[in-house]
């Protein structure tokens, strides 16, 4: 990734620079000196054009060019109205205070417009970062940090599930359907979950191509429909938001009290939940992955990445009018977003194709009795002994198929 970002960054650079070489005096295309006017003479290699009889300067170098006034002492310390009165028209000492946050006035009163005096905002100090002011620096550390950094980790994620698909094939073994069925989850819980998947994977989708979207989608699909696409993208991103702050309390409510660590789980992660051995280690309803998953992939970064979504969608009142708070907001949305989208890429993968009869569980709610002794079996003999029902919601559980007469020789 970095490889094509840095080479994407690179034409990038290059096309910046372009414009800007095109400033330097060698380039500089024909003026009106060139075009025979009264008083233009040919440009010199370098140093001040002077016109032979007014005596002040034409052209130069902009960054070279020192009025006479710049010999006045204390010329750099005047204020914008000291500086009025030696060179009138110049607002350097302004803007230079400008850059560096200074607030002026604005008519706009501050319950509206809390920042309306100040257009750049004050300098801060991020780690691994040259001091710069509060804007540069979030646009730093999105372009510098989240994006190149998120892209990779998802990289390296959808890689290693390859190789290790590649390598191990689907875990679990085939279960014969005429086995007792264990209700594992209820229609309820399967509505909660599909609605809060359905709601992940839209935001998952729209957010990649409003952070991505000009690096894979633009040189293929053009500046017009990537521009349309990533601006519907981003309403469909602010409506799904909500649907998925609720559907996510929802779950997280519904799942917790399955999601308490157990000794259990501390044997389980010790062993990998048996990927070092041959079989699975047992573990209660849900193993310590999945727990793991539960509290550091959905729950906990799931409440930053929504409330600090809220303040985005300024859905809450009073928060995100500064732009500091936006940025704040955005730097922790998109980068725990990332890390999510990185989590459920792997729960997506043992929810389907990584682990033979898994989907199944979450589509019909049902799971054979060796499916459940062979990946839950803590759970399983809890059902077993009676402690919790085999059924608990009242749909009518799938009947056994009968088993099927072994083929004849
Ligand atoms: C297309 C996307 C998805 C698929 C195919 C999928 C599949 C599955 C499957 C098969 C299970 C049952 C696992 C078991 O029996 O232990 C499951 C459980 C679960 N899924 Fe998903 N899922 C998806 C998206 C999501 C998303 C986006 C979230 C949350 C942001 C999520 C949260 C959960 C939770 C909380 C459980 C219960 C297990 C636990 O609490 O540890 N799923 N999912």
């Amino acid at each position: 990734m970095n490889h094509f970002l840095s080479s994407v960054l690179l034409a990038a650079a290059a096309l910046v620079a372009a414009p800007c070489l095109a400033q330097l005096p060698m380039s500089q295309p024909a003026g009106p000196q060139q075009s025979g006017q009264i008083g233009a003479v040919a440009p010199a290699a370098n140093g001040p054009i002077r016109a032979p009889d007014e005596g002040t300067i034409q052209s130069q170098n902009i960054f070279e060019v020192q009025p006479d006034a710049s010999s006045e002492p204390g010329y750099r310390e005047q204020t914008n109205g000291q500086r009025a009165r030696v060179q009138p028209g110049n607002n350097a000492p302004m803007w230079r205070q400008v850059a560096a946050g200074a607030t002026g006035y604005s008519s706009l009163p501050p319950s509206q417009a809390p920042e309306a005096g100040n257009l750049i905002q004050g300098f801060v100090d991020y780690p691994f970062m040259r001091e710069t002011n509060a804007g540069e620096a979030w646009r730093q550390v999105r372009n510098r940090w989240i994006l190149p950094y998120g892209a990779a980790l998802l990289g390296i994620v959808v890689l290693a599930l390859a190789l290790f698909f590649v390598a191990k094939g689907p875990l679990g073994h085939r279960h014969p359907e005429s086995q007792r069925k264990f209700e594992r989850f209820t229609p309820f819980e399967r509505a909660a979950h599909w609605s809060n998947a359905f709601a992940f994977v839209v935001l998952a989708v729209s957010g990649l191509v409003m952070a991505f979207g000009k690096f894979f989608l633009l040189p293929v699909l053009g500046l017009t429909i990537t521009g349309w696409l990533a601006y519907a993208l981003k309403y469909v991103h602010n409506f799904m938001g909500p649907l998925f702050a609720v559907s996510l309390a929802l779950i997280v409510v519904i799942f917790i009290k399955d999601n308490i660590a157990t000794l259990a789980d501390f044997r389980w992660l010790t062993r990998l939940g048996g990927l070092l051995g041959d079989e699975q280690v047992p573990s209660h309803r849900f193993n310590a992955g999945e727990k793991g998953l539960f509290w550091w992939g959905i729950t906990l970064p799931g409440i930053v990445v929504v409330g600090s979504g809220l303040v985005l969608d300024k859905l809450i009142p009073g928060v995100g009018e500064l732009r500091g708070q936006m940025q704040l907001a955005h730097m922790l949305h998109a980068s725990l977003a990332l890390w999510m989208v990185a989590l459920i890429i792997g729960h997506i993968y043992m929810g389907t194709i990584g682990m033979r009869g898994a989907y199944r569980a979450m589509k019909t709610g049902y799971v054979t009795e060796g499916w459940a002794m062979e990946h839950h079996r803590l759970w399983a003999e809890d059902i077993r002994a009676g402690r919790i029902p085999a059924q608990r919601s009242s749909e009518v559980p799938p009947a056994p198929e009968r088993p099927t007469a072994p083929l004849q020789a």
